[in-house]
């Protein structure tokens, strides 16, 4: 009786948590939040006459707003300059202090991207303050530097889903700015989020997402890139294993729009010194090692020269950007001995580049392929290579004579 009570109980158990699973589930899938393109219609059309909308909780289908929170049109003049509409015909626009937010079912302890697209409209300094509650991580990006020529860029932010979310994170915008001029503010359009996976380590490399293949969310027809801000926090990079320990920017790319040594992602620095890459990795003290990376050019017309400054450990080389004919990369390597546990490798442009079509996009160096591994093996390999044939050879010998 007892026994039977107690298995009633664990069935019961089971139930529960089967159904708190099913209730759980439906956590947000990869890509295009709800309405992330702000291309659906309102309840009562897309407003021609560019209205601020109100402080009405559902306004814009799909997100929450609070304060001056406006759809714009692509086309749709301000003071006689044209708004800029990043990608189809509507995004929003954020008015002094205005905030907008979704609320995405996430799993605990996961790390996810959110990528967006954003631009400024008023010459100000504008930013943007994008953050997760309840955790309440959050970070300030910096709009006034704009990197593309066609006036507006993409962004992405990582965030870890703490425990305090209870399964529902809500991403928010906000515009921090007090503007004197209320219809300046950040344009925001294609917001979208990625869960990240941490890659596999591979056994004869200690470098993590050498390939950088792993990362931010990128729409396919994506052309610009994603521009990966500072970001110190090796636990929550959009870039795992990765971090931005710039002030500046660097620049994700895919292989559909540039051209990536390997793979279909590559890391194209800008900004010269003021973007830079890094990653801690394990190394054995006092043991020689060989860092390798392919070293390239995007495709988007980079004026050249190109050169990186790749550092490990206490070594640094500058190397330039010299490929053979026709190909877009070279491989490049840095000898050095590790000492300590974990070795800082890191990367930053020698130049400020700029692509020579519109003579203002910052451009650069591609890094890719990076690998860390003890030049120890290869020349044992190589070694005992040498000792078989020199063994060979004496057999020979003693056989002829
Ligand atoms: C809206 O924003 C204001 C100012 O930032 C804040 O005081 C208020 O609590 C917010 N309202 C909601 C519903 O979040
Ligand atoms: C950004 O927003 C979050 C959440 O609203 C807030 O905690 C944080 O202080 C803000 N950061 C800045 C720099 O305004
Ligand atoms: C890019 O793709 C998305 C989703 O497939 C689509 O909504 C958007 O209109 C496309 N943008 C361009 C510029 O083609
Ligand atoms: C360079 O590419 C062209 C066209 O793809 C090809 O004809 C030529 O043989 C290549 N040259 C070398 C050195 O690989
Ligand atoms: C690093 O060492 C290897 C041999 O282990 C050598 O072939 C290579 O040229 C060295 N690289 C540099 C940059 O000195």
């Amino acid at each position: 009786m007892v026994w039977s009570s107690m298995r009633s109980k664990w069935v019961w158990l089971c139930v529960l948590l089967l159904l708190a699973d099913f209730a759980a589930g439906q956590v947000v899938q990869d890509g295009l939040l709800n309405n992330g393109d702000f291309e659906t219609p309102p309840s009562g059309g897309f407003s021609s006459s560019s209205a601020a909308l109100g402080d009405g909780p559902s306004t814009i289908p799909g997100w929450k707003s609070n304060g001056t929170v406006e759809l714009i049109e692509s086309g749709q003049k301000q003071g006689g300059m044209i708004l800029i509409v990043p990608q189809g015909r509507h995004a929003v626009r954020l008015g002094n202090d205005a905030e907008i937010s979704q609320e995405v079912r996430v799993e605990k302890g996961s790390i996810y991207s959110v990528t967006f697209a954003a631009a400024r409209t008023c010459a100000q300094l504008e930013s943007l303050n994008v953050s997760v509650l309840p955790s309440g991580a959050s970070q300030t990006i910096d709009l006034q530097t704009v990197y593309s020529v066609q006036g507006w860029d993409s962004y992405a932010w990582a965030f870890q889903a703490g425990e305090g979310d209870n399964g529902g994170a809500t991403v928010a915008f906000k515009n921090p700015g007090m503007e004197d001029d209320p219809t300046c503010g950040p344009i925001i359009d294609d917001v979208a989020i990625k869960k990240l996976f941490a890659p596999d380590k591979p056994k004869d490399n200690a470098v993590v997402n050498g390939d950088f293949e792993e990362g931010a969310w990128m729409f396919r027809n994506e052309s610009l890139g994603i521009l990966l801000p500072t970001n110190l926090d090796e636990e929550t990079s959009s870039l795992p294993g990765w971090i931005v320990e710039s002030n500046r920017a660097v620049r994700y790319i895919d292989s559909y729009h540039f051209a990536v040594p390997q793979g279909k992602r590559a890391i194209e620095l800008l900004s010269g010194k003021e973007g830079i890459i890094s990653q801690m990795v394990e190394t054995k003290a006092n043991k020689p090692y060989q860092l390798s990376f392919s070293l390239g050019h995007a495709g988007d017309s980079c004026k050249q020269p190109l050169a990186v400054m790749a550092f490990a450990g206490d070594q640094a080389q500058n190397i330039h950007y010299t490929p053979n004919s026709n190909s877009t990369f070279q491989t490049a390597d840095v000898n050095f001995t590790a000492k300590a546990e974990r070795t800082r490798i890191a990367f930053f442009s020698v130049y400020y580049n700029t692509r020579s079509d519109d003579m203002s996009s910052l451009c650069g160096p591609v890094v890719d392929d990076v690998r860390v591994a003890l030049s120890m093996g290869k020349r044992n390999v190589f070694g005992s290579f040498q000792l078989v044939v020199g063994l060979g050879l004496a057999l020979c010998c003693f056989v002829l004579v």
